[in-house]
């Protein structure tokens, strides 16, 4: 895969998922704008990476639940010292939360929830646009869930996160068809549960380097192949 000078930008990068996912493009030469709401543990992740020396990082505040925040992170992105255009959106950050019923959660908790997952990945999308049509191979890849997927109900996640995820998917299912016409793709993983770290065979949990092996294959793609969502079949059922 050819990913060496890839412009990358990626939200909810401070940890887990999306740092793994910042650290597998810079390991393969990307430029990386990686943000989390702590901007102090995200500078610690861009300091690891370009300790390494292959690819760069630069990091950034970005609250997505906040849309000064989402604002402000597209804007110091798009600073012209930084750069004049974006490869790659990972819409990456999401906060997760357990329930079954909507009152095992305060107001506020599900508004936060539906407001980063919804409203801000759908602003920082917008707001990114314009980086994103002035590169010659941009994608825009976004992590969402099976509580994403129309019909699916095994996840213990609670009602707001399944709604968050749906929103996100809604986005990514319209922009797919609108942005094919100038070379955009949008490239969507759904996976059940994952564990970060374990044993990558047919009866274990699907492992966060397969879903990140996945998001590096479907960008590495030459831009005649888009493919635009991954779909993973849950062998497990959930905390079996
Ligand atoms: N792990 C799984 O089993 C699984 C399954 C399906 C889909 N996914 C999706 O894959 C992505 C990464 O998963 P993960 O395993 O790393 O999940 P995770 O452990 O729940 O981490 C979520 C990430 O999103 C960030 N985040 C939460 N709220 C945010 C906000 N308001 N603004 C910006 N960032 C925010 C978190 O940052 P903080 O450090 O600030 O909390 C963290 O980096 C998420 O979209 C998740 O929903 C995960």
């Amino acid at each position: 895969m050819d990913l060496d000078g890839l412009r990358v930008a990626i939200t909810g990068a401070a940890r887990g998922t999306g740092r793994l996912l910042a650290e597998a493009f810079a390991e393969r030469g990307a430029q990386i704008f990686l943000s989390a709401r702590d901007v102090v543990a995200a500078r610690r992740v861009a300091d690891a990476i370009n300790r390494q020396g292959a690819g760069r990082a630069d990091a950034f505040h970005c609250d997505l639940a906040v849309p000064d925040s989402v604002r402000g992170f597209a804007a110091a992105v798009a600073d012209a010292d930084r750069t004049s255009y974006l490869d790659v959106l990972i819409n990456n950050g999401a906060s997760y939360i357990d329930g079954d019923d909507l009152a095992d959660v305060s107001d506020d908790t599900i508004e936060s929830v539906m407001a980063a997952g919804g409203t801000g990945t759908v602003l920082l999308t917008k707001h990114l646009l314009p980086l994103l049509r002035a590169s010659s191979r941009p994608d825009v890849v976004n992590m969402i869930s099976t509580c994403g997927e129309v019909g699916h109900r095994r996840s213990g996640a609670h009602p707001a996160f399944y709604a968050a995820k749906h929103a996100h998917a809604g986005l990514a299912e319209i922009l797919s068809h609108r942005l094919r016409p100038e070379g955009i793709r949008l490239i969507s993983l759904f996976p059940p549960d994952f564990v970060q770290n374990g044993p990558r065979q047919a009866d274990s949990d699907l492992t966060a380097q397969s879903v990140i092996d996945c998001v590096v294959f479907a960008v590495g793609q030459p831009r005649d192949c888009f493919i635009r969502e991954f779909h993973f079949e849950q062998v497990r059922t959930p905390h079996s």
